[in-house]
């Protein structure tokens, strides 16, 4: 994902833009470049294929002198990485910029831009936005005013920051779908995809909303909303511990990325849908033509991120309507297998190092797949420098060994996915609509959940003394339920195995009595009658419930059967919803049988080896 940093000071800004760039490295990116404006004079600019520090080698003899600057790490989306797709692009040579997102309508703004006379120098969307406010700019005078101009005529995502070497006493910057905050210092102020970029230049920070355009200067932050009106927006102080490796307030840091599932599932969706529609290109540079050919998925993972490889399978027969295999990494990789045609292979992997997994993709590389597409959480890792696509959850770094974060980040890439590969299936823009438009609910059902701590940790105490527990699912959610049982066990110790609530019958009811809790996640989907007769079978036996029901599905509370109601969900999106109570539940377990749950026994956050 594309990284953003931006300055306006008394004192040279390069120093503060490399360090901010060098901040933005977790994004993954494959170039970097700066722009700096010299004193009125010039626009000055660097740009190199690969690490921030191919960057700083190239300016180290000859470095960029000015107050003002922007700065941008590219991760490709229209042209391969090169050092003339890389940012910031230029009209002329006094206007430059840097973007974050895809614009859409590019092609038609692309032939409109060349018909007025203006030269194309790169592959990006970007140098589009650049000449079209050069264009403005003429035209109306001033930089704002052509910004403006411009962006009403922009469809898709993007946050933006503009300079022009004739206006070297301010930045202007906006945003749609793409993040960016204004960092606020004293006679400067900044501005960063990421408030982590700012960190050692100011810990005040202006969070700009959807539609924003600002006007920064060194002492000024002027800001519009989209219906031009000026508007204030308050100034936060960074919540020290927020991204790093600190539990912060939370007692453990399985807890504490518990709770930063609202936030990262934001993140992990920013710059890669609108309000409605899934930006397909933000999958890569190739991700269209790709995705044209894709007739069937291959999915390989381990762990959790296998759970979340299954609950796409639903996904994609379901939205896309393609065939989907689902395997875990150590058995695909010893045995023989069929290929169809025109297979991707889809590897998920929270770390992007396990050895199974790695394996099974370089197998598949010699076997004959279309491509391979990682889904993964740490750029720079073998797995995404071995795939051909790639998408970057944006959990940041997950330090509890039992997985949660990474495990909704990979639940909402993998579900833009499955749009973006519906849309070549016959998926209708009504459809996809109203999917993304429920994914955009989640961050907010996520914290309605977990507002619900309380209640759920007053539950665990029903497990603390079992040996044993049952947990049941129907349909996409009876991943969720292998999810929930694989956590317990991770960090309870207590044995626990998922079903579908369908097979019951054909087995563990046997197991059923007071012993044995069961654990039933209940969105109110068409499965749901069904669920409640096999809720029937387990009270019968005198087994005890515990059941995780939206509020609309009339599951109440009686003797055996204790229910907890959760806001309703879209079925569609009620896997990554259901996720987060089986973690409270499997987290305040843990900690009253007192084990070490950032921790557990025997088991390893990265696992490297076979
Ligand atoms: C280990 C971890 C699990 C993880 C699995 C796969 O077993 O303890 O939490 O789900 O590896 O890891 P990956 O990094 O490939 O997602």
């Amino acid at each position: 994902m594309c990284g953003i940093v931006g300055a306006i000071s008394e004192r040279d800004v390069q120093g503060i833009l490399l360090e901010g760039l060098r901040r933005l490295e977790y994004r993954g990116y494959d170039s970097a470049g700066m722009a700096v404006v010299d004193g009125g004079q010039a626009v000055q600019r660097a740009r190199e294929v690969g690490k921030v520090a191919a960057l700083v080698d190239a300016i180290e003899g000859n470095p960029l002198k000015g107050h003002l600057g922007i700065a941008h790490t590219r991760w490709a989306t229209h042209g391969e990485p090169s050092r003339i797709n890389a940012h910031p692009h230029m009209s002329g040579d006094r206007l430059a910029i840097v973007h974050n997102g895809i614009i859409e309508n590019y092609q038609e703004l692309r032939q409109e831009l060349k018909t007025d006379g203006f030269a194309f120098t790169s592959q990006t969307d970007t140098e589009v936005v650049a000449h079209l406010i050069e264009k403005n700019y003429r035209e109306l005078g001033d930089l704002y005013s052509a910004v403006k101009a411009t962006i009403a005529r922009l469809r898709g995502a993007y946050a933006l920051a503009v300079v022009h070497a004739d206006e070297p006493d301010h930045l202007v910057v906006c945003r749609e779908g793409s993040p960016l905050v204004v960092g606020v210092g004293i006679g400067e102020n900044f501005i960063a995809s990421d408030q982590l970029a700012l960190l050692p230049v100011t810990d005040r920070f202006m969070f700009l909303e959807e539609g924003d355009i600002a006007d920064i200067r060194k002492d000024r932050i002027d800001i519009h909303d989209r219906e031009g009106t000026p508007v204030e927006r308050s100034t936060h102080r960074f919540e020290h511990g927020a991204d790093s490796a600190d539990k912060g307030e939370y007692r453990h840091f399985m807890l504490k990325e518990i709770h930063e599932q609202p936030r990262v599932i934001k993140a992990t969706m920013e710059g890669r849908v609108t309000a409605s529609r899934v930006l397909e290109q933000a999958l890569g540079t190739d991700a269209e033509n790709l995705l044209d050919h894709v007739r069937h998925v291959q999915i390989i993972a381990c762990g959790t991120s296998y759970h979340a490889g299954l609950v796409a399978r639903y996904w994609i027969e379901e939205v896309a309507g393609l065939p989907c295999s689902v395997e875990v990494a150590s058995e695909f990789r010893y045995r023989k297998h069929v290929i169809q045609p025109d297979t991707l292979f889809l590897c998920i992997s929270q770390s992007g190092e396990t050895a199974d997994t790695l394996a099974a993709l370089r197998q598949a590389k010699q076997a004959g797949f279309r491509a391979a597409l990682a889904i993964c959480n740490v750029p720079g890792s073998s797995l995404v420098r071995e795939s051909d696509l790639v998408i970057m959850t944006q959990a940041g770094p997950e330090i509890g060994v039992a997985s949660t974060k990474a495990f909704t980040t990979q639940l909402t890439s993998l579900l833009i996915f499955t749009l973006a590969l519906a849309r070549h299936n016959g998926l209708s823009e009504e459809k996809e609509s109203e999917i993304v438009q429920a994914l955009h609910l989640v961050p907010g059902q996520v914290n309605d959940v977990l507002s619900l701590d309380g209640e759920i940790e007053e539950l665990a105490r029903g497990f603390m003394d079992k040996n044993h527990t049952l947990f049941l699912g129907r349909g996409s959610l009876y991943p969720v339920a292998l999810e929930g049982a694989l956590k317990l066990k991770e960090i309870s110790y207590i044995h626990a195995e998922a079903y579908p609530a369908g097979e019951l019958k054909h087995g563990p009811l046997a197991l059923v009595d007071s012993e044995m809790p069961v654990v039933t996640v209940a969105p109110n989907n068409d499965l749901v009658e069904k669920l409640k007769s096999n809720l029937e079978e387990v009270r019968a036996r005198g087994g005890e419930l515990f059941v995780f029901a939206d509020r609309e599905a009339g599951v109440a509370s009686e003797d055996s059967l204790h229910a907890m109601q959760l806001p309703p969900v879209h079925e569609i999106t009620a896997p990554i919803v259901y996720t987060v109570p089986l973690q409270l539940l499997s987290y305040h377990v843990a900690v009253l049988k007192g084990t070490d749950v950032d921790q557990p026994r025997n088991l390893a956050k990265s696992v490297t080896v076979e």
